[in-house]
């Protein structure tokens, strides 16, 4: 398959997002686990999986289409952060990040009448609504339930409960 260099290069940028993703929610995770916050350690832990997956998909994508992926290096992430809250916050804005990021690799898509990448993407347009509707039901949470020691405790338990549907 003839594949554009502009096409590339949006799906190889797109590998580095993702595995960002997934060393940033690593960190999280690990963060989450020494701060005793067990479900959102296992929540955070499950996000990075899943994130290592979108990578995958990425890649087997690139070379399945003859674009060759490129595996990268990946930037050291944020490994302190100063709550809970400001966790679910961070990755709230990364995910939002992300749907640019597709959005915008559609739009190379769609200019370039490049139909398998446009329906590739879908399954992606389609994740990132719900990606950005559970962090914002997460950040809900603080709202509905409140940020004594109480509250962020059902708010971990309630992302243990999350962290298997992933
Ligand atoms: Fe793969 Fe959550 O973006």
């Amino acid at each position: 398959m003839n594949i554009s260099q502009n096409t590339k290069k949006a799906l190889n940028d797109q590998i580095v997002l993702e595995a960002n993703a997934s060393n940033s929610y690593l960190a999280m995770a690990s963060w989450c686990e020494n701060a005793g916050y067990c479900g959102a350690a296992n929540f955070f832990y499950s996000q990075s999986d899943e994130e290592r997956t979108h990578m995958l998909k990425f890649v087997h994508y690139l070379n399945d289409i003859g674009g060759s992926a490129t595996i990268p290096a990946t930037k050291s992430p944020a490994n302190s952060f100063k709550s809970l809250e400001s966790i679910i916050r961070a990755a709230l804005n990364n995910e939002q990040l992300v749907t640019k990021a597709i959005y915008s690799i559609v739009e190379i898509a769609q200019k370039e009448k490049d139909h398998s990448t446009h329906t590739f993407l879908d399954w992606f347009v389609n994740e990132q609504v719900e990606e950005e509707k559970k962090f914002e039901t997460i950040l809900q949470k603080f709202e509905l339930i409140g940020r004594d020691k109480i509250a962020i405790h059902e708010i971990d338990k309630i992302l243990g409960s999350m962290a298997s549907k992933n």
